[in-house]
């Protein structure tokens, strides 16, 4: 073998041995609930087909498509997505339960960024019951909190992570939002399943919170392993115009 070639194939043979030593390592993407050594935690649920859709058993589904792949000869993958607007975590927009606030444009990109951004309180609330009138007296939450995010069974019993929807799950009774609405200054909702309002009081208590449009509900929010307390939240929806929900991504901060 010529010197060339000898030294070619060592050179080769070198290359492939660091691309098998680091090459690997390095590909493999970092998947995390935490950053910023345990200051900064991710309140998202991951978006993936087996998540649960409120009302069915078979999760979302597909929602992600490769219309234009470098596999089939594009220059760049581009994907496209198909999701309900209410899936996962997302929030709602006054328009939501209220044909004629949506009609009037009260959309997801009215909503007000000072609501969704600001100090939190994550407070447990009772789990031998949805989220009462007695409940939200227990929790004695001061005047002057305007952002708290509750959790309840549905983070003990995982929910969010089945792919079946769990009609039983615990949300707020009409009296529970009612109670909210007269006696304390909360205006964002955070809450930990799909839906603010249980499943007796799904109507009832959404038209409650959302009569003033000056509360805004974030739904099934990720507050496992998460100590309670007090926080920084910061929550940003897309900017859909006409729409009247919107997927959001949700992070707490450690003051
Ligand atoms: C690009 O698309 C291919 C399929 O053609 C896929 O295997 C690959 O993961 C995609 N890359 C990125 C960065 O999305
Ligand atoms: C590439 O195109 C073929 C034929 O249209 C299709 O079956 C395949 O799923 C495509 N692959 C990707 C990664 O888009
Ligand atoms: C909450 O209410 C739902 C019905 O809306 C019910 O199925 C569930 O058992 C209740 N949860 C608790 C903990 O009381």
């Amino acid at each position: 073998m010529k010197r060339g070639a000898l030294l070619s194939v060592v050179a080769c043979a070198f290359a492939v041995a660091i691309l098998a030593v680091h090459g690997d390592d390095s590909l493999v993407p970092p998947r995390r609930e935490v950053y910023g050594n345990g200051r900064i935690f991710d309140i998202s649920h991951r978006y993936h087909p087996d998540m649960p859709e409120y009302g069915s058993d078979k999760g979302i589904g597909q929602f992600l498509w490769l219309p234009k792949s470098m596999k089939n000869g594009s220059i760049a993958n581009n994907s496209e997505m198909k999701l309900p607007t209410h899936t996962g975590t997302h929030v709602d927009s006054p328009g939501h339960f209220y044909d004629h606030y949506l009609d009037a444009g009260f959309d997801i990109d009215t909503l007000d960024l000072d609501v969704l951004n600001g100090p939190a309180l994550l407070v447990d609330v009772p789990r031998d019951s949805n989220i009462t009138a007695q409940s939200m007296e227990s929790l004695n939450i001061p005047r002057g909190i305007v952002r708290v995010l509750f959790r309840s069974l549905n983070t003990d019993k995982r929910l969010m992570f089945k792919k079946e929807c769990d009609l039983s799950y615990v949300g707020f009774t009409e009296d529970g939002a009612r109670w909210l609405v007269e006696n304390t200054d909360i205006k964002l909702v955070g809450v930990d399943y799909l839906s603010a309002g249980s499943y007796d009081h799904l109507i009832s208590s959404h038209l409650v919170f959302l009569k003033s449009r000056e509360i805004i509900l974030v739904e099934a929010l990720k507050l496992d392993d998460v100590p309670a307390g007090f926080y920084s939240v910061h929550c940003l929806p897309l900017r859909l115009s006409g729409a009247e929900g919107s997927p959001i991504r949700c992070i707490l901060i450690k003051n």
